[in-house]
């Protein structure tokens, strides 16, 4: 697997290995490991090769390190694992019984293989499970989005104008969170209906160019790149603040960013300030997922949801051996629905039953006005 090593992911690691797995992981992202968690795993036996603060070098040769386990199933966040077998280790895919994808980022990728014909093994998408996207994207990131940009710069919110590009399962959850936290929102959007939904939650929605004026905190949540350029940031107030909390570190422009300070210092661990025509701009955690770089990632009963989709995608795809197509699947409905059935039951909430009559009437059409 290629998670990012957090405490979660290490019960999923224990939990793989009571089912009967052997384990070899990396992490997903170089900034997002746990060294404390890394090392538990270590200690325990668990093949794992992550540290915080990897290179480019070292994580690419630590996923070719847990490709060398010769894996049957694999778990990624993102989709650089999978990318991986699929350019340079196309002879392990004949064993290779199912994927399982994490993130929204991951899926794109994935559709885009499938679309090239590229994809040569099935891919269970986690990350559309209800109690998934749903729980971690909106509910996670929202808090530890917060959470992450808090602990970077110790500001103060309320009054703070926070703009956020994205207004998909993250977005929402992030503006939600901001607003909480006494911040005026605006939502940056490319989509048409996200936009509306935007502006009817009670934002003010607009083009990044015009948001870029007006903004305090900036932060995207797109899953897509450049979101904020070179151009807008020429536009920021002295003293704007900018994070990312979607997959990759190139939803900010930082490389041109960087060409074109005249200055650029680290002020806090995970800030760094860059002077732009005289302009102090700050980057918190390079750009990088600013939850789990400057802050621990989701909240644990958030990953447990997910996490429970991992395992029982993992179940799903090795008693349907042979029977997935090579395409992006999705889990079957009833393992959604046993999912969140097991979280509330952990939470001690029980829920109502539809009555015989009212599943007779659902499922019938004779009764009307
Ligand atoms: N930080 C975390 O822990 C965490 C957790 C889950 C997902 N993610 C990542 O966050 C990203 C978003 O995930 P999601 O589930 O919200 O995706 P989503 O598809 O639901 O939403 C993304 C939104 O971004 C919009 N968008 C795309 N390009 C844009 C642009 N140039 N400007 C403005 N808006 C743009 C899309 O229209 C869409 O509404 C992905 O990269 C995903 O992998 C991060």
């Amino acid at each position: 697997m290629a998670l990012h090593v957090t405490k979660e992911t290490g019960i999923l690691v224990r939990t793989l290995i009571a089912g009967g797995a052997q384990v070899s992981i990396t992490g997903c992202n170089p900034l997002s490991t746990q060294d404390d968690v890394a090392a538990a795993l270590a200690k325990e036996g668990v093949h794992v090769w992550a540290y915080k603060g990897e290179t480019r070098d070292d994580y690419y040769r630590y996923i070719k390190n847990v490709i060398s386990l010769k894996p049957h199933i694999t778990i990624d966040d993102g989709c650089d694992l999978v990318s991986e077998i699929h350019k340079d280790h196309k002879e392990l895919i004949p064993e290779i019984i199912c994927g399982c994808e994490e993130t929204t980022t991951g899926i794109i990728r994935l559709k885009a293989m499938e679309k090239d014909n590229a994809l040569h093994y099935p891919m269970i998408a986690v990350n559309d499970n209800k109690t998934k996207h749903l729980v971690d994207n909106y509910y996670g990131t929202g808090q530890s989005t917060m959470d992450g940009i808090l602990r970077a710069t110790n500001i103060l919110f309320p009054g703070k104008t926070f703009v956020i590009a994205g207004y998909g399962s993250c977005g929402k959850g992030v503006a939600l969170k901001a607003k909480g936290l006494g911040a005026n929102i605006i939502i940056c959007e490319v989509d048409y209906f996200r936009a509306l939904q935007a502006s009817y939650d009670g934002y003010r929605v607009m083009p990044m160019e015009k948001a870029a004026e007006l903004g305090d905190i900036f932060c995207t949540v797109t899953g897509n790149k450049h979101v904020i350029r070179l151009e807008h940031m020429k536009k920021m107030k002295n003293g704007s603040i900018m994070a990312n909390s979607g997959h990759f570190d190139i939803e900010i422009d930082i490389k041109s960013l960087e060409s074109s300070s005249s200055s650029s210092r680290r002020v806090r661990p995970f800030m760094d300030e860059y002077v732009l025509d005289g302009k102090k701009l700050f980057i918190l955690g390079e750009g990088r997922l600013v939850n789990l770089a400057a802050a621990e990632g989701h909240p644990s009963e958030v990953m447990s949801t997910s996490f429970c989709g991992q395992a029982l995608a993992c179940e799903y795809g090795a008693k349907n051996k042979g029977k997935m197509p090579n395409s992006v699947i999705n889990l079957p409905e009833e393992i959604d629905r046993l999912i969140a059935e097991i979280q509330l039951t952990a939470m001690s909430i029980s829920i109502d039953k539809l009555t015989q009559e009212q599943i007779e009437y659902l499922n019938s059409w004779h009764e009307g006005t």
